[in-house]
């Protein structure tokens, strides 16, 4: 029998307890729902079905194809996989509805992994690492601005991301609650600096539901090394943000589809590591 003390906990996290701790963290947060519009619903629940139903139709699906279909949507439900699924697979394009309209820094998904209230800094951080952390150490900077250029006193930049074997602290076992996780608030000059480290290609646990799907499918089940922020200042439009590094392996072939052109660092060598500037342009509320 394997006991999680059998389990390496930095390198050998499960679907389950990744799944498990996403769909708790999804529960913290998720918005509290509205009225229910029973137009909106009707039309929203009736299309989807009804794409459900042609793809039935066009591909003859078999009754042992609609059973290994009710089988795995069962199981992702009882390992928590949902949250990893849908942010892989559907948020991209919720993302791009949602933000269509920006004239100022695009984002890109949120994906499953962010919590807020991390350690908070006054323009500079030490972003939390382990005494031994792997990686190349990268100091990442920029500013804040309106649309015009302008310096915002007052945002909140906060920044997640994965460490070197590409899992994230609270959702991977044995990692520090905080380690790779902080938020600067910016002065007049709107600017902020992390000293943290290059993070790790991201893989969506393979020993679990999502990534069965992945593998009947023939797909990969990587993302590429990104960092995440949220970007949040008074009387401003938020951006939710994934940043990727120029040359980086899979930024062209991104399991999530989240990579955007604007989005990719083209960082150089620093007298410690490497170092990139990309600032923010925040479009009004
Ligand atoms: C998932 C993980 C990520 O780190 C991310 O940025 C997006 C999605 C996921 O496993 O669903
Ligand atoms: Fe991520």
């Amino acid at each position: 029998m394997t006991t999680t003390a059998d389990v390496d906990p930095g390198t050998n996290p499960t679907a389950a307890g990744s799944g498990q701790n996403a769909t708790a963290t999804f529960a913290r947060k998720e918005r509290a729902a509205g009225p229910v519009d029973h137009g909106r619903a009707a039309l929203l629940i009736g299309d989807t079905l009804a794409a459900i139903h042609e793809v039935v139709r066009r591909h003859q699906v078999t009754y042992a194809e609609y059973d290994a279909l009710k089988s795995w949507l069962i199981t992702v439900g009882e390992t928590g996989e949902w949250p990893l699924f849908l942010d892989v697979f559907v948020e991209h394009v919720v993302e791009q509805v949602a933000n269509a309209d920006r004239k100022g820094a695009v984002g890109t998904i949120e994906g499953p992994y962010y919590i807020p209230g991390a350690p908070e800094s006054a323009s500079e951080a030490d972003v939390p690492r382990r005494a031994d952390e792997q990686g190349t150490p990268l100091l990442f900077q920029g500013t804040v601005t309106d649309l015009d250029g302008a310096a915002l006193d007052g945002a909140l930049v906060e920044l997640w991301h994965a460490d070197d074997a590409g899992y994230y602290s609270q959702f991977a076992p044995g990692i520090p609650e905080w380690n790779l996780r902080a938020q600067i608030r910016t002065g007049t000059d709107g600017h902020f600096l992390f000293r943290t480290i290059a993070p790790a290609p991201y893989q969506v646990p393979t020993d679990g539901a999502v990534g069965a799907m992945i593998s009947a499918a023939g797909w990969h089940p990587w993302r590429p090394a990104h960092l995440h922020l949220k970007v949040t200042a008074p009387g401003r439009a938020p951006v939710t943000s994934q940043l990727y590094f120029t040359g980086g392996e899979y930024v062209d072939d991104d399991v999530a589809r989240a990579v955007k052109p604007e989005l990719i660092l083209h960082p150089t060598a620093g007298p410690d590591g490497v170092e990139v500037t990309y600032d923010f342009r925040l479009d009004p509320a």
